[in-house]
């Protein structure tokens, strides 16, 4: 009787797993974060710039002419990103997929070190890439060139057993986390001095983008790690390396502005074919 069950039980014990290792992780995150920077989270925030700064910010401060920052030149992360996923937008009004697949790609690799709450939100979203990707460069590539052609094929799926049409619902779940970062990139970016900090603001932009569609579970593992969450000074600097603060900010809304333009779009398309609750 037993001897059927060693394929099943990992899996099923697998599945009660991830979720309380996650937990696991974030708690010894926080507990690693506590030792090195006393009780306060805010302690941590208000540490002295990093050596890299401390040269920039004792230049004589120029006047409000625009200087490109590196990190939208040719090598900056930010700027490969937004090409990435401008070149996405075709013409005529559809998402190529393979452009917005290398565009997340970045994305991931930009904002994972930026603490374990990006990780964390952006580790699903992950997956759907790998998965997508294969779709893109699988046996039905023809099929998957972008989100029009891709939800066409699929359509019979969509119609009869939703959870069956993967490349739509992997689509659906990276366009949700799309909203997430370009929501809390914008007001990482424009938010005031004295106003709230980028933690809770995006942690609002979480709770308006992803908790609707989080397990119970999920939730509230994504608010202890917004406890840890980096203050904004520290994540413009790490967003944007060596820039002044005035121009990181700057970089960063063009950046959310760009997300803005691909998720209006995608938006749209899935809106359109009745697709915002596939899954
Ligand atoms: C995206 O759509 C919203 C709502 O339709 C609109 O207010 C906003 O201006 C659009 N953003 C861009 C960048 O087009």
């Amino acid at each position: 009787m037993g001897v059927a069950l060693p394929g099943q039980m990992p899996r099923r014990w697998l599945h009660s797993a991830i979720p309380l290792a996650v937990f696991a992780l974030l708690l010894v995150y926080l507990w690693a974060r506590n030792l090195r920077c006393g009780s306060g989270t805010q302690s941590c925030i208000a540490e002295g710039p990093p050596p890299f700064q401390v040269q920039q910010q004792s230049g004589p401060v120029e006047g409000a002419e625009w200087e490109e920052p590196q990190c939208l030149g040719p090598q900056g992360m930010l700027g490969r990103i937004m090409r990435q996923f401008r070149a996405s937008l075709k013409p005529e009004g559809d998402v190529e997929l393979s452009q917005y697949l290398a565009g997340w790609r970045d994305l991931v690799r930009f904002v994972t070190p930026l603490g374990s709450i990006f990780a964390f939100a952006t580790s699903e979203a992950s997956a759907k890439v790998t998965a997508l990707e294969a779709l893109v460069h699988g046996p039905q590539a023809a099929h998957y060139t972008s989100l029009g052609t891709m939800v066409a094929w699929e359509r019979p799926e969509i119609a009869s057993s939703p959870s069956r049409a993967s490349g739509s619902v992997s689509m659906l779940l990276l366009h949700r986390a799309l909203r997430w970062s370009q929501l809390c990139l914008h007001r990482v970016a424009t938010g005031m001095l004295g106003g709230p900090d980028a933690g809770v603001q995006c942690s609002d932009a979480y709770g308006t983008a992803l908790a609707p569609h989080h397990s119970w579970l999920v939730r509230q593992a994504a608010h202890l790690a917004f406890l840890a969450f980096p203050g904004r000074g520290r994540l413009l600097k790490l967003m944007c390396p060596g820039a002044r603060e005035t121009e990181a900010r700057a970089a960063v809304a063009r950046a959310a502005g760009t997300l803005e333009d691909v998720y209006n779009r995608t938006q749209g398309l899935l809106a359109e074919r009745g697709l915002l609750e596939l899954a």
